[in-house]
């Protein structure tokens, strides 16, 4: 049998609605080039992420709303070839996925010139026509409910979203709505953790949480977070649900991998990491 026919034991959807349904635990991380895609890869994180957080943690910016397709595209090419186990979700940057037409040229280019398994995008039911015009046309499509940042210059703040009733039901509607139009994962962000075991518990779908509860199928941080070198955390903005990973940790892998085991086992997040 030659190399190329070997089975590969990569990560696929089904691997994670396997995961989900055995109650274990999925371990997501972002991540921006070759070097610590290979480091998390190795680690066991399940799901690396190149997400439009880049536009904090790498280009330095305020908001993530300049980050573009070409940039997320230009990153992914970099973590892609390193990713041997890990499974590769890129976003969809602001308003790339505006129409029908510009979220399939987008999606396109992140999975073909960017080796993208999937492609994430922010919102609710407003969004379901363009996951279905994606899913049905083969782009596996990754759905971000609760905060989104990209609404920053909407919102004004980044703050904790679905804490009143009427917030909460629309979510919990906007997560069935999104499923039923396709979406084959879910992204949870700053929300109540009791709202997010809700969302959780209605889906047929792995739901990955930053700042969701410990009730969801897995976890995600940014990694720059998780190390406590991005900008927001060492100027003292450290979002709740953040934990320094760099404590009590040999190196950087060490730092990664004791992330990879506090998700699996549980222990992250813990009650001081949650919304109620
Ligand atoms: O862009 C990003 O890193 C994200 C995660 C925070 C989920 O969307």
């Amino acid at each position: 049998m030659s190399s190329q026919a070997k089975p590969s034991s990569a990560i696929q959807v089904a691997e994670l609605r396997r995961m989900r349904e055995a109650g274990e635990k999925i371990v997501a991380l972002t991540c921006y080039d070759a070097s610590f895609a290979y480091l998390e890869d190795r680690a066991g994180v399940d799901v690396v992420l190149v997400g439009d957080s880049l536009g904090m943690v790498i280009q330095g910016r305020n908001s993530t709303t300049a980050v573009t397709v070409t940039d997320i595209a230009y990153h992914s090419r970099l973590v892609a070839p390193f990713l041997q186990r890990a499974f590769l979700v890129s976003d969809l940057p602001f308003l790339s996925f505006a129409t029908r037409e510009r979220a399939l040229d987008a999606s396109q280019r992140l999975m073909q010139e960017g080796g993208a398994k999937m492609v994430k995008l922010e919102g609710g039911r407003e969004q379901a026509d363009i996951v279905e015009y994606l899913s049905v046309r083969g782009v596996p499509v990754c759905a971000h409910l609760g905060l989104q940042p990209q609404l920053i210059h909407k919102m004004g703040a980044f703050k904790v979203q679905g804490r009143e009733d009427a917030a909460a039901e629309a979510m919990v509607r906007d997560a069935k709505i999104l499923e039923e139009a396709g979406a084959d994962l879910m992204v949870l962000e700053c929300i109540p953790s009791s709202l997010g075991k809700r969302i959780t518990e209605q889906a047929h779908i792995p739901v990955i949480g930053i700042g969701a509860g410990p009730d969801v199928s897995g976890q995600i941080l940014v990694l720059q977070d998780i190390l406590n070198i991005s900008p927001m955390v060492t100027l003292g903005h450290k979002p709740r649900f953040v934990k320094n990973y760099m404590e009590g940790a040999p190196d950087i892998e060490g730092a990664i991998r004791a992330y990879v085991q506090e998700v699996r086992s549980g222990k992250y997040p813990a009650p001081e990491h949650c919304f109620q």
